[in-house]
């Protein structure tokens, strides 16, 4: 599973954040990360529970959590704040896998998908690729500012050294309605096609069909 979802931010949002980015405090990343995430992890965060944590939450988590391709591809049971990702010249965060149980005690969930919201445009960085093994191999992605990339959780990945500019990021975790990532793509391609026949053909019986199967399957494989 590795699906783009374009267009999360809108240029005028993408300017309110990079200007109050551009004046916030960060902190070593590294006081975030699980032990052996920890020595792999050379980037910094947005304090978390700041004021401007919560600003920029009200727009980054508006916007994603509405956007159509992020409700059909992750499904989303619960999700956590965003981490606010600075990676300077020079910084990385070497290979590792993300934490299976996030979220303090009594507020846990398990992560299922990975995001991470693209904050500024690939132009203004060197290297700095979000780099993802897939059965495929290694996917490189750097993407448009205010376009974010959904992985599952379970792959392996790293951020490639910036050596020249900075980048900024923005990137949460989701346990989905689905645990399994087969039965997630199954359900993301069943709805591109119940979406398309929707559009096309809306009284027709194949319709109805795909309709009723995307449905029934929900309620067969959802976990609450
Ligand atoms: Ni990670």
């Amino acid at each position: 599973m590795l699906i783009e979802i374009p267009n999360v931010l809108t240029p005028m949002q993408l300017k309110q954040i990079q200007d109050k980015l551009a004046h916030a405090t960060f902190i070593d990343g590294k006081l975030s990360a699980g032990s052996a995430a920890q020595q792999q992890k050379n980037n910094e965060e947005l304090s978390p529970n700041s004021q401007l944590q919560q600003e920029l939450n009200a727009v980054v988590m508006n916007n994603l959590l509405r956007h159509p391709t992020f409700q059909s591809a992750v499904l989303p049971h619960r999700v956590s704040s965003p981490f606010y990702v600075r990676y300077s010249t020079g910084m990385h965060y070497g290979e590792h896998l993300d934490d299976p149980i996030m979220g303090p005690m009594g507020q846990q969930y398990r992560s299922d998908v990975s995001t991470s919201l693209f904050l500024n445009e690939p132009d203004d960085y060197q290297g700095g690729e979000l780099v993802i093994k897939t059965q495929f191999g290694q996917q490189k992605i750097k993407l448009a500012a205010g376009s974010a990339i959904v992985y599952s959780s379970t792959s392996r990945h790293h951020v490639a050294k910036v050596t020249a500019g900075e980048r900024l990021a923005a990137v949460t975790w989701s346990q989905s309605l689905i645990r399994s990532a087969d039965k997630r793509q199954l359900l993301y391609e069943l709805s591109l096609a119940r979406d398309a026949l929707l559009r096309s053909a809306p009284e027709s019986q194949e319709s109805k069909y795909v309709y009723s199967s995307y449905m029934n399957l929900m309620r067969m494989w959802s976990e609450l």
